[in-house]
């Protein structure tokens, strides 16, 4: 019995040890204090130390992209860091190319601020805002596919490029206790200042996803901050070669309305691939653009139909399309957005045509 009450003592000693060890290290090493950050030699910020430089630069309403909502896998949240950054870890590693780490860029998701600290980012950057928006209307496109119109507040615009994104805002909901952010390609048209409209598809339990799909509701808050990317329309006279899978229809629906608003007069082609017709969705508004826009054609593409679909149009992948149709990329640029796989063997047959990989422009999802 004895022996028994002198363990249990002896366990409680130590796990008390261990528990003041603990909370001595959590204070001293885990606490940083305050800290400076120095943002373009401009500006200047007094941020607790301890937090990731995406985290710090978000308190301070300095928005960077950030895909994976901080998770290391995106490779978005780069920012030169010129001092206090430490050493690069295994994890940016992958994300870095030889030129960038010689330009001190760093992931800023990866990136612990624990000291003062010098960084640089590009100064559009700082246009960046934040929005608490009302979702106006949900729009099932296909079922597993939506389209959210978000009305901004009242007073407030956003200025973006078409074909560039926003990042909203996952909250905590049952089932999920992290706030994450992800990117969103804006859909509707940059003239339209105080909507914005995103087509989200459902991933199987996918953080953001779950929530806009099984927990959104019209009229609910919620949060955005945008423009991001370097995707968007480039001015200029080339035939404009648009594909899109699934949700990467959205981009190319910004840039679709911004050439009909602005009346501009340059020949198009949007290659939209799906599997089956039941995935292909807002078909009778690119017929119509067949009409109305100057020089238009709409081709989709189905990779899965059967005898029963009655199917007439291009059978086969986007990629299939393109070898067939396109003779030379003689004067034409590419608009692609959508997976990883889609966009590599898009890329691959139309440089196959001679279109240079500098007029290829795409987002991948
Ligand atoms: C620049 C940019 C623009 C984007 N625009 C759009 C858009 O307009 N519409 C849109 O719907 N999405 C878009 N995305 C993708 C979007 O940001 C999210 O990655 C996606 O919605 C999944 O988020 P989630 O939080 O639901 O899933 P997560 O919680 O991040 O992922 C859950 C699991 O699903 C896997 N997964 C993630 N995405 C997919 C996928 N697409 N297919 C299969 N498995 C997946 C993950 O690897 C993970 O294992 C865009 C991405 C980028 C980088
Ligand atoms: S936010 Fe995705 S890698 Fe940093």
């Amino acid at each position: 019995m004895n022996s028994i009450l002198m363990t249990t003592l002896a366990l409680t000693v130590i796990s008390a040890i261990f528990a003041l060890l603990l909370t001595i290290a959590d204070r001293t090493i885990g606490n940083y204090g305050e800290v400076k950050l120095i943002i373009n030699d401009d500006k200047e910020f007094t941020v607790e130390g301890g937090s990731s430089l995406l985290s710090t630069l978000i308190d301070q309403k300095v928005f960077i992209p950030s895909a994976c909502g901080g998770k290391g896998t995106c490779g978005y949240c780069k920012v030169q860091v010129h001092e206090g950054g430490g050493p690069v870890l295994p994890t940016e590693l992958p994300f870095l190319t030889k030129e960038e780490l010689e330009k001190d860029v760093r992931l800023s998701c990866q990136c612990k601020v624990k000291q003062d600290i010098k960084i640089e980012i590009p100064e559009e950057l700082f246009n960046v805002k934040e929005f608490e928006a009302t979702v106006e209307d949900i729009v099932d496109l296909t079922s597993v596919i939506k389209l959210i119109r978000i009305k901004l507040p009242e007073g407030e615009e956003v200025n973006f490029k078409a074909g560039q994104y926003v990042q909203l805002k996952a909250p905590l909901y049952e089932g999920n206790d992290e706030e994450v952010y992800r990117a969103y390609s804006i859909a509707s048209s940059p003239a339209e200042k105080d909507h914005i409209e995103l087509v989200i598809g459902y991933v199987p339990e996918g953080i953001a996803t779950t929530y806009v799909h099984h927990h959104l509701n019209i009229g609910d808050s919620v949060h955005i901050n945008g423009p991001y990317g370097d995707f968007y329309y480039q001015g200029n006279d080339r035939d404009m070669l648009l594909v899109a899978v699934g949700t990467g229809v959205a981009p190319i629906l910004s840039i679709l309305k911004h050439m009909k608003e602005n009346n501009i007069q340059r020949k198009a082609t949007f290659y939209f691939g799906a599997k089956t017709p039941d995935d292909l969705f807002m078909l009778d508004y690119f017929k119509e653009l067949e009409e109305t826009l100057y020089d238009f054609k709409f081709v989709p593409c189905l990779s899965r139909v059967t005898e029963d679909d009655g199917w007439n149009g291009f059978k086969g992948r986007v990629n299939n399309a393109l070898d067939e149709f396109i003779d030379t990329g003689d004067n034409k640029e590419a608009y692609l957005c959508g997976s990883e796989k889609m966009i590599d063997s898009v890329i691959e047959s139309l440089t196959k045509k001679g279109i240079s990989e500098e007029l290829i422009y795409y987002d991948k999802f």
